[in-house]
C-alpha cells in the first residue's frame, strides 16, 4: 500500500506485509518514516493511495474503520476524566449496544488480566500513568478485537513502567494470541516483543524477518546501524588482494578474510567497502572463535564503562576512528594497549552508503 498526503509528502512508498493470524508483528524505525501512517490506514483513519488492506480475507479499503474489528491504543490515550475506570472500559461496548450483563463480564474479565480490578470505580485522575495506561488498554481487550493496533503505547511511562508494562502486553499477547501490529521507535522493545520485527526507512520496509533474524543477518547498513545497543561497529575500507587472500584494509587496520568473508571479499577485491561488527563480536583476549592476530585490530582503550560481568570499552584505533567492545569485565586501565580480536562469525561486510547492502549476507539455513 501507498500513502501520499496532500502536498505530496510520500509517507509510505509501497508497503506489501502478510501478517499471520495470532502474530505480534512490530513495526520500528526512526521519526517520521511512516509507522503511525502505515497503522492508520490500516484502522482506516487514513485513506489508501494506492493497493489494498485486506483482514482475514476481507478487503476493507472502503470499509468504516468502526467496522473493521479492530481496535487500537495510541500513545495519547484519551481517558474519559468524568467516568470511572469501568465506565471507560465499558464505554464502547455502551455505544455498540452490548447487553449489560455482556458489559459486565467483559469489563471484569479485562480488569482481572490486567490487575486493575481495584481501580474499577476510580476516576482517572487517581490513577498513576502506568495504571491509565492499563485502563487504555483494557478499553482495546473488551472489544475482543480480531487485530490490536498500537502506536506506541508506553511511550509516556517511565522507564521502569515500560518495561513492566512491555512484559505485561506480552503475557497478554500470549494468552489472547489476538493479531497484533505494534508500532515503536525503541529498538529494544522491537525486540523483545515481536514474533516478528519490520524495520522501516524513509516509507520503504527495510527488512523483515524475527529478532534474531534482523540483529544477526541485517539486510544492509540501515538495518545493521538501527538494531543493537551500543550500535554496531563499522570501519570504511577497501578489499585488496595478497597472496591469493582477500585482505579489509584501512586506516584501523588490516583484517584478512577467509571462508565464507574470502569468498565474498575476492569478488569485490578493489572495492570500498564497510565492514561492519557489534560491540560483543570484539573480544579482549583470544577465545575458541576470535583468536587470529590478523583478525586483530590494535588501539588504545579510552574508556570503560563497567555493566556488572560485562563492560563496554571505548578504543581508538589508528586513523582516529573509536570502536566500542562488549567484553567480560576486569580491571584494565584506561589507558592500555589493547589488541581488539574479531569474531568472524559476528563480521560483514557492507557496500558503502547508509543503506549499503550487507554483502556477507549468508543464505537462510
Ligand atoms: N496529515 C499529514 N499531512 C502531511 N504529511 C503527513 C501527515 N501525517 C504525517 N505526515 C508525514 O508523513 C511522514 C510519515 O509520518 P508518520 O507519522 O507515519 O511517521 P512515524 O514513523 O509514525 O514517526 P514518529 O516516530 O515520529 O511517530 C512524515 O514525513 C510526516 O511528516
Ligand atoms: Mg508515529
Amino acid at each position: 500500500m501507498v500513502k501520499t498526503y496532500e502536498g505530496d509528502v510520500t509517507a509510505v512508498r509501497g508497503i506489501s506485509l502478510h501478517i499471520n493470524d495470532g502474530e505480534f508483528l512490530v513495526l520500528v524505525g526512526p521519526s517520521g518514516c511512516g509507522k503511525s501512517t502505515t497503522l492508520r490506514m490500516v484502522a482506516g483513519l487514513e485513506d489508501i493511495t494506492g493497493g489494498t488492506i485486506s483482514i482475514g480475507g476481507r478487503v476493507v479499503n472502503h470499509v468504516a474503520p468502526k467496522d473493521r474489528d479492530i481496535a487500537m491504543v495510541f500513545q495519547n490515550y484519551a481517558l474519559y476524566p468524568h467516568m470511572t475506570v469501568y465506565k471507560n472500559m465499558a464505554f464502547g461496548l455502551k455505544l455498540r449496544k452490548f447487553p449489560k450483563v455482556e458489559i459486565d463480564k467483559r469489563v471484569r474479565d479485562a480488569a482481572k488480566i490486567l490487575g486493575i480490578t481495584e481501580l474499577l470505580e476510580r476516576r482517572p485522575k487517581a490513577l498513576s500513568g502506568g495504571q491509565r495506561q492499563r485502563v487504555a488498554l483494557g478499553r482495546a481487550i473488551v472489544r475482543d478485537p480480531s487485530v490490536f493496533l498500537f502506536d506506541e503505547p508506553l511511550s509516556n511511562l517511565d522507564a521502569k513502567l515500560r518495561v513492566e508494562t512491555r512484559a505485561e502486553l506480552k503475557r497478554l499477547h500470549k494468552r489472547l494470541s489476538t493479531t497484533t501490529i505494534y508500532v515503536t521507535h525503541d529498538q529494544e522493545e522491537a525486540m523483545t516483543l515481536g514474533d516478528r520485527v519490520v524495520v522501516m526507512s524513509g516509507g520503504h520496509i527495510q527488512q523483515c524477518d524475527t529478532p534474531l533474524g534482523v540483529y544477526r543477518q541485517p539486510v544492509n547498513r540501515f538495518v545493521a546501524a538501527f538494531l543493537g545497543t551500543p550500535p554496531m561497529n563499522f570501519i570504511d575500507g577497501r578489499i585488496v588482494a595478497e597472496d591469493g587472500r582477500a585482505v579489509f584494509q584501512s586506516d584501523a587496520g588490516r583484517v584478512v578474510l577467509d571462508g565464507h568473508h574470502g569468498e565474498v571479499a575476492q569478488q569485490h577485491v578493489g572495492q570500498e567497502v564497510v565492514l561492519g561488527i557489534r560491540p560483543e563480536g570484539l573480544e579482549l583476549h583470544p577465545t575458541a572463535e576470535a583468536n587470529r592476530e590478523d583478525m586483530a585490530i590494535d588501539g588504545e582503550l579510552d574508556v570503560v564503562e563497567p555493566l556488572g560481568n560485562m563492560m563496554d570499552m571505548f578504543v581508538s584505533v589508528a586513523g582516529g576512528g573509536r570502536l566500542v567492545a562488549r567484553v567480560k569485565a576486569e580491571v584494565i586501565e584506561e589507558g592500555t594497549a589493547v589488541k581488539l580480536f574479531l569474531d568472524p562469525d559476528k563480521l560483514h561486510l557492507f557496500e558503502t552508503g547508509e543503506y549499503g547492502k550487507n554483502l556477507t549476507l549468508r543464505d537462510a539455513v
